[in-house]
């Protein structure tokens, strides 16, 4: 589903990733862990052209990026759900609206946008919020919502960076359940985190970066 061949990638002269080269299969759910600056927030950004490599190739849900033209790219982004604390929720706008607009930019039929934003609302148990703004909401019902716009037009792969950054351990629980619920429905789920404790006892396979390489590879 995703697969890193090589793959280089720098900053101006420096080195953030040398020569990676990893496969993610359909359906899996993996970590990505690393210390902080070890270039995991790169990788998931070249997964969804939000960076391009220097050198090397990566395949994504059948995709060679290399060979995808800009205006391709939000095809590709159509399948590639990201869960990001640089794409935040809008703040004028309710949590309905708030996942709805993942449809809407897709034109879907208003039918359509009702009956799917109101499916995942209750999947992330917040339909009762759905005509609240998110100010209203604390930080863990906030990230089930951006969870939920990711989630809702069911996309082959759902990445996410930091996706427990700054919740309480039994908030982080909740949203680490939400993500093996997406992934038993065939979504292949990557998660890049520095926190241990949430990989550790999962089973999952974890992918260590470290100094620009993938330095080994775990069961958590
Ligand atoms: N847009 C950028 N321009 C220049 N340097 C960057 C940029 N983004 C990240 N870096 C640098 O690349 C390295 C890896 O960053 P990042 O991928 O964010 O690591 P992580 O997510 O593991 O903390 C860091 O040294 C960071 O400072
Ligand atoms: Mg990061």
């Amino acid at each position: 589903m995703i697969q890193f061949l090589n793959v280089s990638k720098f900053y101006d002269s420096d080195t953030v990733l040398k020569d990676v080269s990893l496969t993610v299969a359909k359906g899996e759910l993996a970590y990505i862990t690393g210390p902080s600056g070890s270039g995991k927030t790169t990788l998931l950004k070249l997964i969804y052209c939000a960076e391009r490599p220097d050198k090397g190739r990566i395949v994504v849900a059948g995709w060679d990026l290399q060979k995808l033209k800009q205006g391709t790219i939000p095809y590709l982004r159509r399948n590639v759900g990201i869960v990001f604390q640089d794409f935040r929720l809008l703040f004028n706008k309710t949590v309905f609206e708030n996942v709805a607009l993942a449809l809407r930019v897709r034109d879907a039929h208003p039918h359509e946008i009702k009956e799917k934003v109101t499916g995942v609302l209750k999947e992330i148990r917040l339909m009762h919020k759905a005509d609240v703004f998110p100010s209203h909401l604390s930080g863990g019902e906030q990230q089930r919502v951006v969870i939920a716009r990711a989630m809702v037009a069911k996309p082959t792969v759902l990445l996410a960076d930091e996706p427990t950054g700054n919740l309480d351990a039994e908030t982080s629980g909740t949203i680490t359940d939400l993500f093996r619920a997406i992934n038993a429905r065939g979504t292949t789920v990557l998660i890049a985190t520095h926190n241990d404790s949430l990989f550790h006892g999962t089973g999952r396979r974890v992918i260590h970066l470290k100094d620009t390489c993938v330095e080994k590879e775990t069961v958590g």
